[in-house]
């Protein structure tokens, strides 16, 4: 029988609750695949879920995301076969793991020319970026954008992706060093989160302009100031917390400000249906292949340093990417 190496959890808190613990792994079940995995893509909601903001039951893993090799294929599974090599962003949580039993409909092969630690870890974050930019607003050229943390893992691939489409891009950052990725990113200018005033930073930097949408996924910090950034009819998305959660929005805001538009949307709804997340994937890889994305991988830990590369995260000590290594 196939063994396994994977992060549990029994109580929420700071990284030194992830343990890693070793177990017998079952035979794939009826659709399932057997995955010896050689990259797993850390993402900012695992902290999340470590710290119990989004509760899990436990004990429970951790990890949305992984690539590797198809070790093993279980009944009723039909367009998966050993050898492949595969990835996965929505398969539940526990891919901090050396090895996993994933339903085949979850995965997607990984093109020739893109490196499993690659695939790892691009593409949730890809994934993320597509349907910003692709369903939330469909990009335009001209659509002048705000997008905060342009220097970190969704930011890099939403500003270059966007940029690409023809996109003006102003990112914000909480470093110097930051600030220079965000430029090779694609920004046209960035603004420093850091400065209590950084809308007037941001206006300037615009010449007064706002913009047609604002992506913010740092929640407490930045969102009641992000919708001072927006034109009027424009949208402010709520995509994410990494500050805190985002406090309470009085609709009559939304009117005194411009009539704008509020979201909070989800990776998770727009991969849900295997036929669309495989059409997803395969507009994130065509990006790629065209120079739209690109990878940076600003990090990377073995799975035994698993808190080390948390604690960086939270710390704000990496540009780009976080790749774990089994
Ligand atoms: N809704 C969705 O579908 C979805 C999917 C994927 C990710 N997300 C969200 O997108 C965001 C980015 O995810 P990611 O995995 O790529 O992470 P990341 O951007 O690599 O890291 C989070 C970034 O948030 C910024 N930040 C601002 N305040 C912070 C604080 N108090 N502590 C830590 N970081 C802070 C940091 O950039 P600066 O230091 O430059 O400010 C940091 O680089 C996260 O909020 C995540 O939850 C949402």
């Amino acid at each position: 029988m196939a063994t396994t190496r994977s992060v549990v959890i029994t109580e929420f808190g700071p990284p030194q609750v992830m343990t890693l613990a070793s177990r017998d792994l079952p035979a794939p079940g009826a659709g399932e695949v057997c995955l010896r995995q050689t990259a797993i893509g850390f993402n900012f909601i695992d902290i999340y879920q470590r710290r119990g903001i989004y509760p899990l039951a436990r004990p429970t893993g951790l990890g949305f995301e992984a690539a590797g090799v198809v070790e093993a294929v279980g009944p009723e599974v039909a367009d998966v076969e050993p050898g492949d090599r595969v990835a996965y962003m929505n398969a539940g949580v526990g891919a901090y793991a050396d090895r996993r039993n994933v339903p085949a409909e979850k995965l997607v092969r990984i093109p020739a020319g893109i490196s499993d630690e690659a695939a790892a870890s691009l593409l949730f974050k890809g994934m993320t970026a597509q349907y910003l930019l692709r369903k939330t607003h469909a990009v335009q050229p001209g659509d002048l954008l705000l997008v905060h943390s342009a220097a970190g893992g969704v930011g890099q691939i939403l500003t270059r992706w966007a940029t690409a489409l023809g996109a003006t891009v102003i990112g914000t950052t909480s470093s110097p060093g930051k600030r220079e990725a965000a430029r090779a990113a694609g920004c046209a200018a960035v603004i420093d989160l850091t400065d209590p005033d950084w809308p007037k930073a941001f206006l300037e930097a615009t010449g007064g302009a706002k913009a047609r949408v604002v992506y913010d996924a740092v929640g407490k910090d930045t969102l009641v100031k992000s919708l001072d950034c927006a034109a009027p009819f424009g949208l402010v998305v709520s995509y994410g917390a990494a500050s805190g959660p985002a406090p309470a929005i009085d609709p009559e805001w939304l009117n005194k400000k411009g009539c704008l538009f509020l979201t909070r949307p989800s990776v998770f709804p727009h991969n849900a249906d295997p036929a669309t997340f495989r059409a997803n994937a395969a507009d994130l890889f065509d990006a790629i292949r065209r120079g739209h994305v690109a990878v940076e991988i600003g990090a990377r830990f073995p799975l035994e340093k698993v808190a080390d590369a948390h604690e960086a995260a939270e710390a704000r000590a990496v540009t780009g990417a976080i790749v774990l290594l089994p």
